[in-house]
């Protein structure tokens, strides 16, 4: 078959990676990919935002399959084009996406469903949010609704600092996705997330794994789109994940289902753990990235069985076979970042790094100049690996991480501190 997957980061190469395993992939085609990707599959220039393109592009080149990796297309109903056109496709349609597009909306399906989260209430109304904050008092976590890079969450330490988050958000720093704020209890405990293919009905969990979202070793400095993770997360032991499903995961897909907007794709559950019970923080609606990076290390072809089993609506017939290992990935960032950074300074070394079942360097922010990789982004390679234990999988990738001449920039050396 012939397959299409939109994005360009280390999730779409970690993707990219385990479907051209599988001996089911003919031709792999990424849009718009990077410098990795290039390596394994044939990149396309095409605007991913735009689904009447999209589907031109599946059109003309044969494509049976499209996968999608990001969230903004899914939220711009670029699944639903595909789905319109007759294209099988991974990924919610614009309307099951709002689990990730509105704040507000995935606290109404917890209430209606009855899945654990923070107390809340929504504003609409600057005085009204301030009023609120002021009588609850703090710590107290301000939200914008809509979709904002993952920079729309205040974890507020004091009143002030709650009430500047309320200002900037109805002032028009988020745009439209600041029309609506929604307040929460501040949660304590442990942050796990858990990957779910859902095909509409059924549910199928496919790895647990723990990010670092600091940019500074033990988890210190302002927050990024993820330095780290690992996988699985030893805090979701079996009893809180089968409480998870039943409490929050299988509520959720059953609501969606029931109001005519049933999710199929991958649903990210962000979830808070204390006292051996899970609260949801989030939900996305794709892979995590870098957690993709882990997971597809571990899961290897079948990743693309089960994605296909789950486009298909057939997840009740198929089942993931895990090794008992542990993988790892270290997220090598330009210096600067997350502020500003520099792009273009060359990398050496990749070359002559391992890549096997156990070992890859994931390409996320990657260019080609003259025959060398240069770094085009903040986050730029996602350096990744197995073991049969997580102090194995860590050894192997920081392994990797000493063998990369890259001058321009840096890492944590602290990943899977937590776990180890
Ligand atoms: P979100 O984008 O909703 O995942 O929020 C980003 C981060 O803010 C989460 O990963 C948590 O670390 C933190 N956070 C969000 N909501 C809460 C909450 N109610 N209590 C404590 N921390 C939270
Ligand atoms: N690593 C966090 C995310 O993908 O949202």
């Amino acid at each position: 078959m012939n397959i299409l997957i939109l994005g360009g980061g280390g999730r779409e190469h970690a993707l990219a990676w385990a479907v051209k395993q599988n001996p089911k992939c003919d031709r792999l085609f990424v849009a718009p990919g990077n410098a990795g990707i290039a390596m394994l599959a044939e990149c396309a220039d095409l605007d991913i935002m735009d689904g009447a393109a999209v589907v031109g592009f599946a059109e003309e080149n044969a494509v049976d399959f499209v996968i999608v990796g990001p969230e903004a297309p899914l939220a711009a109903g670029v699944a639903d084009s595909l789905r319109a056109a007759g294209i099988l496709t991974f990924g919610p349609s614009a309307a099951a996406a709002r689990l990730e597009a509105s704040k507000a909306f995935t606290k109404e399906i917890c209430d209606a469903c009855g899945a654990p989260t923070a107390g809340y209430a929504r504003f609409t109304d600057r005085a009204e949010a301030e009023a609120y904050i002021r009588a609850r008092g703090a710590p107290i976590v301000v939200k914008a609704d809509g979709l904002a890079a993952g920079k729309g969450v205040v974890v507020a330490m004091r009143v002030e600092e709650a009430l500047d988050a309320v200002a900037d958000m109805f002032g028009g720093e988020f745009g439209a996705a600041g029309a609506e704020v929604v307040i929460e209890e501040f949660m304590t405990g442990e942050e796990a997330s858990l990957f779910v293919l859902c095909d509409g009905t059924e549910v199928l969990p496919v790895g647990t794994a723990q990010d670092h979202k600091r940019v500074g070793d033990g988890d210190t400095g302002p927050n990024t789109g993820g330095m780290g993770a690992y996988s699985p997360a030893p805090v979701l032991s079996d009893a809180i994940l089968a409480r998870t499903m039943e409490e929050i995961v299988r509520p959720t897909v059953a609501e969606m289902a029931r109001r005519g907007t049933p999710f199929q794709g991958v649903l990210y559950v962000g979830l808070m753990i204390e006292g051996g019970r899970a609260r949801l923080v989030e939900y996305n609606v794709r892979f995590g990235d870098p957690e993709c990076q882990v997971l597809m290390l571990r899961l290897g072809a079948q990743a693309l069985d089960l994605i296909q089993a789950c486009a298909e609506g057939r997840l009740g017939a198929v089942r993931a076979n895990w090794a008992e290992d542990h993988a790892l990935t270290v997220v090598m960032a330009a210096a600067g970042y997350p502020g500003a950074y520099a792009k273009g300074s060359q990398i050496r070394g990749l070359e002559e790094l391992p890549e096997d079942s156990s070992h890859m360097v994931f390409h996320a922010g990657t260019a080609k100049r003259d025959g060398t990789v240069i770094a085009s982004g903040g986050r730029v390679l996602n350096v990744t690996a197995r073991g049969a234990t997580l102090a194995e999988a860590r050894d192997r990738a920081y392994g990797m991480v000493d063998a990369i001449d890259w001058p321009g920039g840096f890492c944590r050396r602290d990943i899977g501190w937590r776990a180890l």
